[in-house]
């Protein structure tokens, strides 16, 4: 059985700046061993996070943003913070980082199944939703879905992450997707508004439909009696949490809220089983 404190090698292989502040980064990283790829992508699936580390300078918690279909690689977006973070954010293409995962559960798509589903993100919380709609947009996983719509809000338009991209689903008839900003901007072609307001107005049906919402805590605090409105209850609203971690794998106790560990139990809960926690989130 392989060690679960143990990183695995990965080198960087490409980068993209998110932003012009250059404050979001997004890294793609590949696994210097066979065996380590194989292990990886014989679990993985989207809403789950890894450890990542660098030698001499620590170790933290990142949602990783990719689908497995997409290629033998993982993707990371990190905001520039503090120590760790600017130590990832100086690494080059080629530089080797080491990565526990994937750890945590998942956002619990077999159980929907022929379901509706809306994804609601705001800011760089949407690194995990990212992974998700790119997940469904898989041929093979697509067909078991119903409608998909993905409203994503940012304070401006340089703060989306993955712009190429996500500029592209606009074009797909499989998919619809919102994009709004915070206030109004001169050439903006698409929505203004917070995304709790957004949804509010666009509200996308709630029958046979489970909702994902990941953002600030703000953004989550209006979403969810918006949600609540639209006949979403909270059994069919998830959303993953972020806690600081050091195990990642239920052992130190670091991340526990109530008898419940955020790296284990989590990141993704439902709305349901928040309720049930003490409010220390
Ligand atoms: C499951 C999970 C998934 C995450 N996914 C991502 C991701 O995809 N991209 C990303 O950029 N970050 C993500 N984070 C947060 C990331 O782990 C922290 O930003 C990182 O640990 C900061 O390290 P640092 O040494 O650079 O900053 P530090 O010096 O440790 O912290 C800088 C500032 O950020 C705050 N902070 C640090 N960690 C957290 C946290 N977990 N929650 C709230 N505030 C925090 C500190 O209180 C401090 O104010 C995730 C965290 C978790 C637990
Ligand atoms: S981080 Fe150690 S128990 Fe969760």
């Amino acid at each position: 059985m392989q060690n679960p404190y143990q990183p695995v090698p990965m080198y960087i292989a490409r980068t993209v700046v998110e932003t012009e502040d250059a404050s979001l980064k997004t890294f793609e990283l590949i696994f210097r061993r066979d065996q380590d790829r194989e292990q990886f992508f014989s679990s993985y699936q989207p809403g789950q996070f890894c450890q990542l580390s660098i030698f001499g300078k620590g170790e933290a918690s990142f949602g990783i943003a990719s689908a497995a279909w997409e290629g033998s690689f993982v993707r990371f977006t990190i905001n520039k913070l503090g120590a760790f973070t600017h130590a990832v954010h100086a690494l080059q293409p080629g530089h080797t980082i080491g990565m526990r995962g994937p750890l945590g559960n998942c956002y619990p798509l077999d159980e929907w199944k022929g379901s509706n589903l809306v994804i609601l993100g705001g800011g760089y919380a949407f690194t995990t939703l990212y992974a998700l709609t790119k997940h469904l947009l898989d041929p093979a996983i697509r067909s078991q879905y119903g409608d998909i719509t993905v409203i994503y809000g940012a304070r401006e338009p340089d703060l989306f992450l993955y712009k190429a991209d996500i500029k592209t689903w606009y074009d797909r008839d499989d998919i619809q997707f919102f994009q709004a900003i915070d206030n109004p901007q001169e050439g903006w072609p698409h929505l203004t508004g917070y995304v709790p307001a957004v949804t509010k107005e666009l509200a996308p049906s709630s029958k046979d439909a489970v909702a994902f919402v990941c953002g600030p805590p703000v953004m989550i605090k209006f979403t969810l009696p918006v949600l609540n409105e639209l006949g979403f209850p909270p059994e069919r609203t998830f959303t993953s949490l972020e806690k600081r971690m050091k195990c990642g794998v239920g052992k130190c106790g670091r991340c526990n809220v109530g008898p419940k560990y955020i790296c284990t139990n989590g990141p993704v809960f439902s709305f349901a089983e928040l309720r049930g926690l003490p409010s220390d989130l």
